[in-house]
């Protein structure tokens, strides 16, 4: 297995360009399977998730062509949704819970493998199945598989108890081809459910109120292809802001939707870093300097447009330079602190009561060798190994290539030392 040599200490400048964002990506790509015809997708990360999901639609029968341009065109009339989703495919993969609405609303028929992903908590899936079935379908489990069938799917208001980005967009695109009206209450409001509310209108849905939290859904009977392009990733661009505030640097990060980065940029700037946003006429940037040594700050996750909890575990890295206390609640993943016991391996002093970290900033990190246990620990360690005095080996790197495109390229590029090896 492949790991990452990091000689720490460097400030990175330059200039990084944010790719396109996983988290609207994936349902995406899937909800491409409920057009009767082909959909080119634009401006798609280069990473291992969009790989896997887009192999899965391949073995149920999809026909996909990745472009040289970053894009890609995809046909699901072949897909067979009997040609059932096994544990092997989805064992790395918690975005292949989107087959269960989009597989529903376009074959009325989906037999899934409980997905797997990253383990920062539970994550239940209780409300994607309550949504399903208030939408008409049956819906069993049984030896970690999931089975939904219905012969019409018919809208309906669905309350969720629980603020959740991934039962808000399965409802979404099961409801987008139901009969009639559906409501979602309480529903996510993050960027990457208005980027696929904004797909499946162009593919001829009827989706009102997306990006704030009720979602009113017009089945329709018959969606179309279309060509779409993907917003840029908010956690990605926010990954890259904390790096180089991290590093006492100077960094344009390019290619970002200021607005959806205001949480992260607050808190940098309460931290003493100075964030600029730009329009250079052809993209906006923010451009982000640090040259003293930055304050504590507290942070609290909460649902967009608060701060977000898949920035929790990378700003924990920056925090444990920063003079004074941090505290740092995780509202949203019961066990998001899998990077605390790494952190400290490499001289951070960190407390953990509950879901609240206290971080005591201490002078300086030092190199040591350091285990990614998800995709946003593996983030909050590269960007420690950084910050940190002399080498880390970063290991576990398979879930950082799950999230992140081209790291060691667009890190070299901005001064960093960081060398892939492959094992
Ligand atoms: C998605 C993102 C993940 C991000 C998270 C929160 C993808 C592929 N993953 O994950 O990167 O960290 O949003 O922004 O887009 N919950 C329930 N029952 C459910 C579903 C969720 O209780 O049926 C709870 C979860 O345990 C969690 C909270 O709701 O406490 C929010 O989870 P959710 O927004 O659903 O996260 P994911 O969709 O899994």
């Amino acid at each position: 297995m492949a790991h990452y040599v990091v000689n720490g200490g460097k400030r990175l400048e330059g200039v990084v360009t944010i790719g396109g964002a996983k988290n609207a990506a994936l349902p995406i790509i899937t909800a491409a399977v409920l057009a009767g015809e082909r959909c080119r997708i634009e401006n798609l990360p280069a990473i291992d998730d969009v790989k896997i999901l887009c192999k899965i639609l391949q073995k149920m029968g999809a026909s996909v062509e990745f472009t040289p341009d970053g894009g890609m065109n995809l046909d699901p009339r072949g897909i067979d949704p009997h040609r059932g989703v096994t544990f092997d495919m989805v064992s790395s993969l918690r975005a292949s819970y989107y087959l269960l609405g989009a597989l529903l609303g376009r074959y009325g028929y989906v037999e899934l493998a409980q997905p797997g992903g990253c383990s920062i908590g539970q994550r239940p899936m209780d409300l994607h199945i309550k949504g399903m079935r208030a939408l008409g379908a049956e819906v069993s489990m049984s030896r970690g598989k999931i089975t939904a069938k219905a012969d019409k799917l018919v809208g309906s208001d669905i309350y969720l108890d629980v603020v959740s980005v991934g039962a808000t967009i399965n409802i979404m695109l099961a409801a987008a081809r139901a009969e009639g009206q559906t409501i979602i209450s309480n529903a996510a409001k993050e960027p990457h459910v208005v980027d696929v509310a904004n797909f499946l209108n162009m593919m001829g849905a009827s989706i009102k109120g997306a990006g704030t939290d009720v979602i009113r859904i017009n089945g329709r009977q018959k969606l179309r292809g279309c060509t779409y392009a993907i917003i840029p990733d908010q956690i990605e661009a926010g990954t890259y802001m904390i790096a180089a505030a991290a590093t006492g640097g100077d960094v344009i990060i390019s290619n970002v939707i200021p607005t959806h980065l205001e949480a992260i940029s607050a808190k940098l700037m309460e931290s003493g870093v100075r964030v600029v946003e730009g329009d250079d006429g052809k993209e906006f940037f923010i451009r982000v300097t640090a040259d003293t040594r930055l304050r504590a700050v507290n942070i609290r996750t909460i649902p967009y447009p608060g701060f977000p909890t898949d920035l929790q575990q990378p700003m924990m890295a920056l925090l444990t330079t920063a003079k004074g206390n941090s505290f740092i609640v995780e509202n949203i993943f019961e066990d998001r602190f899998n990077h605390v016991a790494e952190l400290e391996r490499m001289g951070a002093n960190i407390k953990l009561n509950g879901r609240t970290a206290i971080v005591e900033g201490v002078e300086q990190l030092y190199g040591a060798p350091i285990y990614a246990s998800d995709l946003r620990a593996g983030a909050a360690l590269i960007i420690a190994a950084l910050m940190a005095d002399g080498e880390s080996e970063v290991h576990n790197i398979r879930y950082i290539d799950r999230g992140y495109e081209h790291l060691q390229e667009k890190l070299r590029a901005l001064g960093a030392d960081i060398v892939r090896v492959e094992d």
